[in-house]
C-alpha cells in the first residue's frame, strides 16, 4: 500500500480571518493544485477560519450548551457554513480530477479534544475532513478542531510518511508573535521542552491557536513520525514539503529523550 501524507490546511490560510464565511480561492487553489502535483495520498484536514470561529464565539460553542442562552440556531449555522467552506475545498480538488471524498466530523465523531470517539473515515483516493460542531455526551455539543483530527489521523493511518500543518502568513513557529519577527526569528526545529511566545488571537479564535498546533504537533513528534509547518501561502514549500524535500519551515521533533 503506498505511503499517506496527512496534511493540514489551516483556516486562516484558506479564509480572510476577519471577514465572515470569505473563502480565500486562490491560496485554496493553489494547495488544490499541489496536491494533484503531488500524487500522493493524502488526508487533508481544513480548518474553519472566518466560517467558524466568529459565529462560534458569538453564540459560546466551545462551552457547550449554556441554559437559558439560545445557541441552536449557531450550531446549526456554524455546521452549515463549515459544509459550505468544505465544499469549496472538495470542489477545487475535483476540479484537478482528483478522487476525493469528505466526512463531515459531525456524522461520525462525538466528543471534543484528541480523544474523540468515532472511527477515522477513509478513502481510498483524498480524504477530506474538517474542524466542525459535534455532538459531546457532556456538554451536548462543543469544537472539534482539526488539529485534534491531525493527532487521530497520523496516529491511526497506516503507512503514514509524513505529517504537515500548512499555515497562513508565518513559515512556521517564531520566536516572537508575527508581527514582531524577524526573518531570523524563525524556529527551524521545535520541541515541546522549547519555549516560543505564541500569540493566541482569543478574541476571534476559538480553538487554540498556535500553542494548540504546537503541542498536537508534538503528541504527533512523539510517536515517532515526521512533522513540519509550513508557509501555506508559497506553494512550492508545501508541494516540497509533501514529497518530503528539504524546505523552509519548522520541524517538529521528539521531546522524549
Ligand atoms: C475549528 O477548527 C472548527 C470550528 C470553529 C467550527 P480548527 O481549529 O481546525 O480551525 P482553524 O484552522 O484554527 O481555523
Amino acid at each position: 500500500m503506498p505511503g499517506i501524507v496527512i496534511l493540514k490546511w489551516g483556516g486562516g490560510l484558506i479564509t480572510h480571518k476577519e471577514k465572515i464565511c470569505e473563502a480565500n480561492y486562490e491560496i485554496i487553489d493553489s494547495l488544490a493544485n499541489v496536491c494533484f502535483k503531488s500524487g500522493k495520498r493524502l488526508v487533508i484536514v481544513h480548518g474553519a477560519g472566518s466560517f467558524g470561529h466568529l459565529k462560534s464565539k458569538q453564540f459560546r460553542l466551545s462551552e457547550g450548551n449554556i441554559d437559558g442562552f439560545e445557541q441552536e440556531n449557531g450550531v446549526r449555522q456554524v455546521r452549515e457554513d463549515m459544509l459550505l467552506l468544505n465544499s469549496i475545498v472538495v470542489s477545487s480538488l475535483e476540479k484537478y480530477g482528483l478522487s476525493v471524498k469528505s466526512f463531515p466530523p459531525h456524522t461520525w465523531a462525538k466528543g471534543t479534544g484528541p480523544n474523540f470517539s468515532g472511527d477515522l473515515p477513509f478513502h481510498e483516493g483524498i480524504t477530506v475532513v474538517y474542524g466542525d460542531v459535534v455532538d459531546d455526551d457532556g456538554q451536548e455539543f462543543g469544537i472539534l478542531s482539526g488539529d485534534d483530527l491531525m493527532v487521530r489521523y497520523a496516529v491511526e493511518s497506516e503507512n503514514v510518511e509524513r505529517v504537515i500543518f500548512a499555515m497562513g502568513g508565518v513559515d512556521g513557529i517564531l520566536r516572537v508573535p508575527p508581527s514582531r519577527a524577524r526573518s531570523d526569528d524563525l524556529i527551524e526545529e521545535w520541541s515541546q521542552n522549547m519555549q516560543f511566545e505564541g500569540e493566541h488571537e482569543s478574541n476571534i479564535d476559538v480553538t487554540g491557536g498556535i500553542g494548540l498546533k504546537a503541542s498536537r504537533a508534538s503528541m504527533i513528534a512523539n510517536t515517532g513520525k515526521e512533522v513540519l509547518f509550513v508557509n501555506g501561502e508559497i506553494s512550492e514549500r508545501v508541494y516540497s514539503a509533501i514529497i518530503g524535500k528539504r524546505v523552509i519551515g519548522t520541524r517538529i521533533v521528539s521531546g522524549n529523550s
